[in-house]
């Protein structure tokens, strides 16, 4: 006879309109890599901020898309910017990770950087870079879809990428 299951071994069902957090639990089940988005904002200053929501969306034309919060810090300028830049992390730029999702003075201070050739804040050692031009903002509920046209695609093909999957960075278990 098979053994009683527990609690924590009972899978646990999300219904519309109730418990967010089995929602975000059962959300969190899916792994993914870890982005950093960043923009130039209206006063010329770097902004931006950790998503996993990266994802591609076409070839021909080359689009990907990121969802960003309304209530972001940056999500005005993120809207608004003719350019901006996802960074792919890779496992040596957890710190970055941290740094870019909570409320730090100076996220750019802690972080190395510069400008690339289409004038989007590029964060050093990524695994890698997609600099983009604004093709669409979508309603997205609490969050806005911003999908980008790729202008320069760069990477690195040494480096392991950072990971997310239930709510903690991961790297992968094999070679
Ligand atoms: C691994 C990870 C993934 C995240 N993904 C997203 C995301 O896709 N979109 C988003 O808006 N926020 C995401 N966040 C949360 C933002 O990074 C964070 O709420 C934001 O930077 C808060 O600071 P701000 O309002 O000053 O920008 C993520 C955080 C972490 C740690």
């Amino acid at each position: 006879m098979a053994a009683p299951m527990t609690d924590a071994l009972l899978p646990r069902e999300y219904r519309s309109g109730s418990d967010p957090r089995t929602l975000r639990d059962a959300l969190g089940c899916f792994a993914t890599g870890v982005t950093v988005v960043t923009c130039i904002d209206a006063d010329g200053e770097p902004v931006g901020l950790t998503a996993n929501s990266f994802t591609s969306v076409s070839l021909d034309p080359p689009l990907l898309l990121v969802c960003v919060a309304r209530h972001a810090a940056s999500a005005l300028p993120l809207s608004t910017a003719s350019h901006f830049a996802v960074n792919v992390l890779q496992t040596g730029q957890q710190p970055a990770s941290i740094t870019f999702s909570t409320r730090v003075e100076d996220r750019f201070g802690c972080t190395a950087w510069a400008l690339g050739e289409h004038g989007v804040p590029v964060l050093m050692d990524s695994l890698s870079v997609f600099e983009c031009a604004r093709h669409a903002v979508h309603d997205g509920g609490d969050h806005f879809i911003l999908v980008g046209e790729v202008q320069k695609a760069t990477f690195e093909p040494g480096l392991d990428p950072l990971l997310y999957f239930r709510g903690s960075y991961r790297r992968l278990h094999f070679d």
